[in-house]
């Protein structure tokens, strides 16, 4: 949550801030602020709300070829004016942007602040002051800062300004992820390349309490004791059209759109000259050699998780347990001899996921991330990573990333049952080709959805989706797709568990969507969806060719029977889509929501 960006070069920093704070927005969007030094000082700007208003609200008439930005989704104090980024200290000397959460900052402000007056309710104004403190007490800038870092207990990305030296930008960063970019006589900082791309594609990563000092010419990556790091640079793999919504009127549509692209895409990438799967023989062998599978993620991920659950153990014999990130350490089931954690990850940032990796690995366990972005913190940090190929996801609400990611575990599931010997006609490239063609299908048919969307999402306050198996699985994540960006309360639902209490919710009208794509369930979801309509459920039945009935709403194309979830979900990611526009609701930003969620 929260991105922050920084420019030295020789350009006016402000326009080049906020189009790398555009690309950075979906982190999080409560505020925004630049601050941008020059030799006569530094300026801030920062308003509550979208970039947008910031942009208005910038006086085009200060101009300096230093700056940094932020654009803020709220832990630690309201949305506000005076809670957003950039921060200064009392005597205006410093000034900060900062991602992350500084836990122990009370104690701080007790320690070492206590006479000074605080403007804001953040976290972030006890960073700046201290470096104040430290810098009024004879320390340099960097020394300030870097005394300042050690003291923090928790998790930052910051970019600090000192009007004394205006060229100069001192940034550090732990666990919340940060990028130095290098150019010719030009560097930026970005909590991700994406943001940056408008400059440079040359990047430096940085690892945890680790600090940069960045001016015009010079890079120079430090520990907090103010060793030198040497660290190589890297050129990001990104193409700025990747990230450009096109003629979309929102990424969510794109993305949707994309879906068949990326299957084809993962199957090109997963296979070798000779048709079969291509996979890190390090990979396989970690797999082969545990006796249990741990897949750990949140949100959606947690719920293509729930569907890998179901491919690894059917496929390759395999036990599995899919955990909530969040719950892991507070609930840890008792582990097996020889466990193996899967993180399955879009953005590889998320920081319950993370802290799970942090303690099994400190317990020696092996770790792959599966994630759309290598690079990031849980590919780094984990053992091995499997890439989703899935191309920038920008849109809050996943959906590219939660097809992908269950593409690359039907590969993994089958890739291990070949290695240990296990016959099956299964070949998931071909089928994931039939899966491809599916989803194109589907999404040529939005007018269709978006009539569902009218009908059954104009008005009503609640919905409810029902499945059984892998379907059940769907309904999680159509219930998650269609609250988070429409705000219906909507909920799924095991068809056969509704009875046992949710049913009483049922009214005249509530819609019910069910879903019927699991051959051997198919008469008992029948029987459910009976159940809701005898009580005044309108319901949409979303089956698959083959099993279809007269009275169904919308029959999908048939597919193998392990990868129905990938199309299953398209026509409820559709419907939410269409549901969140007619009600007005901003589709690509829901409210209190960000992209990445970088703090626990
Ligand atoms: C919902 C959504 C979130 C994420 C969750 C995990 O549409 O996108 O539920 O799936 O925050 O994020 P990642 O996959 O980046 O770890």
């Amino acid at each position: 949550m929260c991105g922050i960006v920084g420019y030295i070069g020789t350009e006016d920093a402000k326009e080049i801030l906020l189009r790398g704070l555009e690309k950075l927005e979906y982190r999080g969007y409560d505020s925004a602020g630049i601050a941008v030094a020059s030799d006569q000082g530094v300026s801030v700007f920062k308003e509550k709300g979208r970039i947008a208003n910031l942009r208005s609200a910038v006086d085009e008439t200060k101009k300096g070829t230093v700056g940094i930005g932020h654009t803020r989704w709220a832990t630690h104090g309201a949305p506000s004016q005076v809670n957003a980024h950039p921060h200064q200290s009392t005597n205006e000397r410093f000034t900060i942007v900062h991602n992350g959460v500084i836990e122990n900052y009370s104690q701080l402000r007790k320690e070492h602040l206590q006479h000074v007056e605080l403007e804001s309710d953040t976290d972030t104004e006890i960073i700046v002051q201290l470096i104040e403190r430290f810098a009024n007490e004879g320390k340099t800038t960097e020394e300030a800062f870097r005394m300042t870092l050690s003291l923090l207990k928790g998790s930052y990305a910051t970019a600090l300004l000192d009007n004394q030296d205006p060229d100069t930008i001192y940034v550090g960063k732990n666990k919340s992820p940060l990028l130095v970019g290098i150019a010719d006589g030009v560097n930026v900082v970005a909590s991700d390349a994406m943001a940056m791309l408008q400059v440079t594609n040359e990047f430096i990563e940085l690892m945890d309490e680790e600090i940069v000092v960045v001016t015009r010419d010079n890079v120079q990556v430090k520990t907090l004791e103010g060793e030198n790091v040497a660290r190589d640079s890297y050129t990001a793999e990104l193409d700025s059209s990747d990230i450009e919504k096109g003629t979309y009127p929102h990424y969510m549509l794109k993305e949707i759109d994309e879906q068949p692209f990326v299957i084809r895409n993962i199957i090109t990438k997963y296979k070798n000259e000779n048709d079969t799967i291509k996979l890190d023989e390090n990979i396989r062998q970690a797999v082969l050699d545990s006796d249990r599978v741990y897949i750990i993620a949140a949100g959606t991920s947690y719920h293509a998780g729930l569907v890998g659950k179901q491919l690894i153990e059917k496929i390759a014999n395999k036990p599995v347990e899919t955990h909530i990130a969040s719950e892991f350490l507070y609930n840890m089931p008792l582990l097996s001899e020889k466990p193996l954690f899967i993180f399955i990850s879009q953005s590889g940032e998320t920081a319950d996921s993370r802290g799970v990796l942090v303690e099994i690995k400190k317990l020696g366990h092996k770790s792959l991330t599966i994630t759309n972005v290598p690079g990031s913190t849980l590919s780094r940090e984990a053992d091995y990573t499997l890439h989703t190929y899935a191309g920038p996801e920008i849109a809050v609400a996943s959906t590219k990333a939660y097809t992908a990611q269950m593409a690359v575990l039907a590969i993994l599931a089958v890739d291990t049952a070949r290695a240990a010997g296990i016959q099956m006609d299964f070949d998931p490239l071909q089928e994931l080709a039939i899966v491809a063609n599916a989803m194109e299908t589907l999404a040529d048919r939005k007018e269709e959805l978006e009539q569902i969307a009218r009908d059954y999402m104009s008005v009503t306050r609640n919905c409810f989706f029902i499945g059984r198996a892998m379907d059940y699985h769907v309904c999680l994540e159509g219930a998650l797709k269609l609250k988070e960006i429409s705000y219906i309360q909507a909920e799924g639902f095991a068809g056969g568990e509704l009875k046992h209490g949710t049913i009483a919710l049922i009214e005249e009208g509530t819609p019910v969507i069910g879903l019927a794509t699991q051959e051997h369930v198919n008469l008992s979801i029948r029987g459910n969806i009976k159940e809701v309509v005898a009580r005044g459920a309108y319901p949409c039945v979303i089956s698959m060719e083959g099993m279809e009935e007269e009275e169904d709403t919308l029959v999908i194309p048939h597919v193998h029977e392990y990868l129905t979830p990938l199309v299953s979900v398209l026509p409820l990611q559709i419907i939410s889509y269409y549901a969140a526009l007619h009600r007005g609701c901003d589709v690509d930003k829901p409210r209190n929501l960000a992209k990445s969620v970088t703090v626990e």
